[in-house]
C-alpha cells in the first residue's frame, strides 16, 4: 500500500466522530443514584472519586443524608475517604439520623426536619466552585424523600441540572427496578449519565443466568451500553488496588477503561446488533 492511500485512509479516520461516551470531557457535577439501597452506590461513588483523584482532580463528595448510623460512626463517607484517599476535608454530610430508613423517615421519628432542598443545593454549588468533580450520593433510590416536603434526588438534580449515574443490581430484578428508575429520569427530562453494575461476581463465583441474560436488556433500557461494572469485592480492596479495580470498572467517560462490549464478550454475549 502506497503512503499516499494510507494518508487518505489516516485522514478518513480521522473525520470519523468520537461518540460522545468515549470523550474524555470530564464530568464536573454527578448525582450518584440507584436502584435502591445496598446497589453499590457508595463504592461506585469511591471509585468516581479514586479514578478523578488519580487524573490529578480536585474532588468533594456529599451524602446527602445517612441515615442508620449513629454520631461519631463511620458513614458513607468513611468508606469513600477510605477506598479513594481522599481527605475528610473533602466529605460534606448535612444529614444524619440514626433510623436505616429514609432520611424524612428517620428524621420524623427523631422530631427533627430533614435537610431541606435549597440548604443541600446551595452546599453542592459552592462545591462546584472549588472542585473539579463533585460527587452527590443520594440515600436508596432515586425518590425517597429527604424531608416533609416530599424532595427527593431528582428535584436536587433538576435545581442543580446534574446528570444522575444509576447504579444497579446486576441480579434477578434489576429490570423492573432499572426501567422503572429510567421512566422517573425520562419524565422528569433529567439526564442519565449511564447505568453500572455496583457488584459484578468474579472468581470463584460465577453470575447467574439473570444476571448474565440481564446486561443485555440493561442496555437496552438504559438506551446505551454500560458506563461500567465494578467486580465484587472490590469494596474490600486496599487504596492502591481499589484504584485498579475502579479504573477497569468505570468506562472512559466516569475516569476508567472499562469497556461494554469487551465485558459482553468476556461474558460470553453475542456482540450488540
Ligand atoms: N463492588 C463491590 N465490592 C465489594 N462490596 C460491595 C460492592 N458493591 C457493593 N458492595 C457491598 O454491598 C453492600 C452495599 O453496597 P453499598 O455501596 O453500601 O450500597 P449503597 O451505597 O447503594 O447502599 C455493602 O456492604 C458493600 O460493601
Ligand atoms: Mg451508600
Amino acid at each position: 500500500m502506497g503512503s499516499a492511500t494510507m494518508g487518505a485512509l489516516k485522514e478518513d479516520y480521522d473525520a470519523v466522530p468520537v461518540p460522545t461516551a468515549r470523550r474524555l470531557v470530564p464530568v464536573s457535577l454527578l448525582l450518584v443514584s440507584g436502584t435502591g439501597t445496598g446497589v453499590g452506590k457508595t463504592v461506585v461513588t469511591a471509585a468516581l472519586a479514586a479514578t478523578a483523584r488519580a487524573a490529578g482532580r480536585t474532588v468533594s463528595v456529599v451524602k446527602v443524608a445517612q441515615t442508620g448510623v449513629q454520631p461519631g460512626e463511620a458513614g458513607d463517607l468513611a468508606e469513600i475517604a477510605r477506598l479513594s484517599g481522599l481527605d475528610a476535608a473533602a466529605m460534606h454530610e448535612p444529614a444524619r439520623y440514626a433510623a436505616a430508613l429514609s432520611p424524612a423517615a428517620a428524621a420524623r421519628l427523631e422530631g427533627r426536619a430533614g435537610p431541606s432542598l435549597p440548604q443541600v443545593q446551595a452546599l453542592v454549588r459552592g462545591l462546584t466552585g472549588d472542585s473539579d468533580l463533585v460527587l452527590v450520593e443520594g440515600a436508596g433510590g432515586l425518590l425517597v424523600q429527604y424531608d416533609g416536603s416530599g424532595w427527593t434526588l431528582a428535584d436536587l438534580a433538576l435545581g442543580l441540572t446534574a446528570p444522575v449515574l444509576l447504579v444497579v443490581d446486576p441480579g434477578l430484578g434489576a429490570l423492573n427496578h432499572t426501567a422503572l428508575s429510567m421512566e422517573a429520569l425520562t419524565r422528569r427530562d433529567l439526564t442519565c449519565a449511564g447505568v453500572v453494575l455496583g457488584s459484578w461476581p468474579v472468581e470463584p463465583d460465577q453470575p447467574d443466568l439473570a444476571a448474565r441474560s440481564n446486561i443485555a436488556d440493561l442496555e437496552l433500557i438504559a438506551g446505551h451500553p454500560l458506563a461500567g461494572a465494578l467486580a465484587a469485592g472490590s469494596g474490600r480492596l486496599e487504596q492502591d488496588a481499589f484504584l485498579v479495580a475502579a479504573e477497569a470498572g468505570l468506562g472512559p467517560a466516569l475516569g476508567g477503561w472499562f469497556d461494554a462490549a469487551d465485558f459482553r464478550r468476556i461474558q460470553g454475549l453475542a456482540p450488540r446488533a
